[in-house]
C-alpha cells in the first residue's frame, strides 16, 4: 500500500525553517565540491595526461568515459554526501545506487563513505546484467567486501550488495530491496538508461527506503528520470545542488538510437532533500 505523497513540512514555521537548514547544507556541499580533497584529491598523471582521481574507478577508456572526467560534478556531489553530509549519528548509514552496472557511481560513493567518519555503512543496489554485476562487485570489493546476490534468503551480513535481477516494480517481489533497506536510506541515487521511467520503482522506493535524499542524474534527458525531480519538488522537496556533466560518448550514444547527439552531450542531475530531514543532517 502507498504512503502517497505528503508535503513532510506542514507550516510555513516549520518551512522556513527546513529552508533555512537546506540552505546551510548547501553551503558545506558546495565547499566540499570545490575544495581539493573532493574525490579523495585528484592529480595530474603528466602532461597531456588524464587526471586521476582515487574515488573515481579508472579503466583504459578514462578519457573518453564521461564518469571519469574531472569536471564531472555528479561524481563530486555523490563523494561529498557520502563522506559528509549523511546522518551523523552512530547509526549505520545506508546509500542505495539503484541501477549499478559496472559500478562507477558505487565507487565514488564508496569511497566517500569510507573516508567518512561512519564507522558503519552500507552500499547495494540492482544490476539485471551478470557480467556488469561481476564487474561491480570486483571493483568494489576493495572497500571491505562485495557481494553479487541472485536472491536474497542469503543476504550478507557486510560489504556492499550487487544483486543480479530486475529491480523490483511491485511489493511482491521486492524482498531484496526490503532487505537491503531496512530501517531507510540515507540517499538513493537513480542513474537511470534510456527508456527506464522507474515509474513503480521509484513509489516502491519511497514506500520501503524512504530515503533522505535522492540524487537523479539524466534528468535533462528525454525517456528517462525527469519527471522524479519535477515530482518532488512539487511535493514540497528541497533542492540542494544541480549540474551537468559532459558526456564524451554522446555520439555513439545516439548512433545506438538513445537520442540527438547534441541533446546527449550533457547530462543534468539533482540531489533532493526530503524536507523533514533538513534540520537533521
Ligand atoms: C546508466 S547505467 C548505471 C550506471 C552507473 N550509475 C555507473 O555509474 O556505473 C544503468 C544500468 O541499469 C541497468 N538496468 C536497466 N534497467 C534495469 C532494471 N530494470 N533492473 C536492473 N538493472 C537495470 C542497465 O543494465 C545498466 O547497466
Amino acid at each position: 500500500m502507498s504512503s502517497g505523497p505528503t508535503r513532510g513540512v506542514a507550516s510555513p514555521t516549520k518551512r522556513r525553517r527546513a529552508v533555512s537548514c537546506a540552505r546551510a547544507l548547501q553551503d558545506r556541499l558546495a565547499a566540499c565540491m570545490a575544495s581539493d580533497g573532493s574525490l579523495g584529491g585528484c592529480r595530474s598523471q603528466g602532461d597531456g595526461a588524464v587526471c586521476r582521481c582515487p574515488a573515481v574507478m579508472f579503466d583504459d577508456r578514462a578519457k573518453h568515459h564521461k564518469v571519469n572526467e574531472l569536471s564531472n560534478d555528479f561524481n563530486r556531489a555523490l563523494w561529498c554526501v557520502a563522506r559528509g553530509l549523511l546522518d551523523s549519528s552512530s547509526r549505520e548509514r545506508l546509500v542505495v545506487d539503484f541501477f549499478m552496472a559496472k559500478g562507477h557511481s558505487s565507487h565514488v560513493l564508496a569511497h566517500g563513505l569510507t573516508a567518512s567518519v561512519a564507522r558503519r555503512w552500507r552500499l547495494g543496489g540492482f544490476e539485471m546484467d551478470a557480467g556488469l554485476s561481476q564487474a561491480a562487485a570486483e571493483s568494489l570489493g576493495r572497500f571491505g567486501g562485495a557481494s553479487v546476490v541472485k536472491s536474497c534468503e542469503r543476504w550478507p551480513q557486510s560489504g556492499v550488495v550487487v544483486v543480479n535481477g530486475k529491480a523490483p516494480t511491485r511489493h511482491t517481489e521486492a524482498d531484496c530491496l526490503r532487505r537491503l533497506c531496512g530501517n531507510g536510506a540515507d540517499l538513493v541515487v537513480l542513474d537511470p538508461d534510456f527508456q527506464i521511467l522507474m515509474q513503480e520503482e521509484f513509489f516502491l522506493l519511497e514506500d520501503l527506503c524512504r530515503p533522505a535524499m535522492y540524487a537523479v542524474n539524466n534528468i535533462n534527458l528525454a525517456a528517462h528520470g525527469g519527471w522524479i525531480k519535477e515530482y518532488l519538488v512539487t511535493v514540497g522537496w528541497l533542492e540542494l545542488a544541480a549540474g551537468s556533466s559532459p558526456d564524451f560518448n554522446s555520439f555513439l550514444n545516439a548512433a545506438q538510437g538513445k537520442g540527438n547527439a547534441l541533446a546527449l552531450s550533457l547530462r543534468s542531475w539533482s540531489l533532493l532533500l526530503r524536507p523533514e530531514h533538513a534540520c537533521r543532517l
